[in-house]
């Protein structure tokens, strides 16, 4: 521990219970993914949150067609708190805070914006078991100061080479929260199981090589074509395919995920 975390004990960023889903690279299934998650949660009775830290490209909403009254948008511009701009989403069992087209992005929030957005989610986080955190793609310092109050953090990689590579610069850019959050690769669109533990070894060794960091498999999902069928209907996977291998690939990580919490 730092001298300076010695006498700050209470400015440790982190917050046990939130989750982010990160990855370097966009388009490897963070969005998908989160939400399969919270719904795979919330299907185990847990009671939780599922944030959009990608705002300004209005993700979560799309992606479950949700019509949120309110949204980001009304927080950024100090009209509403962030539990205000909490909507509940039936199907899924949870609740979303949802991003909002158009409405800036990460990086025109002023610092004092940002602290206040972390501090409204880990004091909105002690009312619910799981929040999860779907992070824009890139390493920019507003994505690495959201990862920093992960508990738990997943790093999304395929097997692309430059997933691979954008996950691997993601772990070393934001090494102290990866370092001390329970990091986990959670390799997605893979063609097999097999294939997709390959995929993981590949950046593990390349972790534990240059970063002497030994992250563990949060687990594989398979590419399955239903998702992208989920995706274009507008509904979350579990709800529309609950029985697809791709569900229950996810549904195997929300178990990793709670057995740690
Ligand atoms: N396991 C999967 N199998 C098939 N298609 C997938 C899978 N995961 C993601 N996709 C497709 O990839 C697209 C991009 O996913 P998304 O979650 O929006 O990525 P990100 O949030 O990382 O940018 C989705 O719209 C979906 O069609
Ligand atoms: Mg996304």
């Amino acid at each position: 521990m730092s001298d300076v975390a010695l006498q700050h004990p209470a400015a440790d960023p982190r917050q046990r219970n939130i989750i982010c889903v990160a990855s370097g690279k966009g388009g490897v299934g963070k969005t998908f993914l989160s939400i399969a998650l919270a719904q795979a949660l919330a299907r185990q009775g847990k009671h939780v949150l599922l944030f959009d830290g990608d705002l300004g490209l209005a993700n979560i909403d799309v992606q479950l067609g949700l019509m949120a009254e309110r949204d980001l948008g009304g927080v950024i511009s100090g009209r509403l708190s962030l539990a205000d701009a909490i909507t509940r989403y039936e199907t899924g069992g949870f609740d979303v805070i949802a991003g909002r087209s158009g409405s800036g992005s990460l990086a025109t929030l002023s610092r004092s914006q940002l602290d206040g957005l972390r501090d409204g989610l880990k004091l909105l986080a002690a009312r619910y078991d799981h929040v999860i955190l779907d992070l824009a793609a890139g390493v920019d310092e507003p994505v690495r100061l959201l990862a920093e109050i992960a508990g738990t953090l997943l790093v999304v990689t395929t097997d692309e080479p430059t997933a691979l590579t954008d996950a691997y610069a993601f772990m070393k850019l934001t090494a102290a929260p990866v370092r001390h959050a329970d990091c986990r690769i959670l390799v997605n669109l893979a063609a097999s199981p097999e294939d997709g533990e390959r995929t993981y070894q590949k950046l593990r060794k390349t972790a534990a090589n240059f970063l002497k960091f030994d992250p563990k498999l949060a687990g594989v999902v398979r590419r399955d074509e239903r998702v992208r069928d989920s995706v274009r209907h507008q509904m979350s996977h579990l709800a529309r395919h609950p029985t697809s291998e791709s569900a229950g690939d996810v549904e195997a990580i929300a178990r990793g995920v709670t057995g740690a919490a």
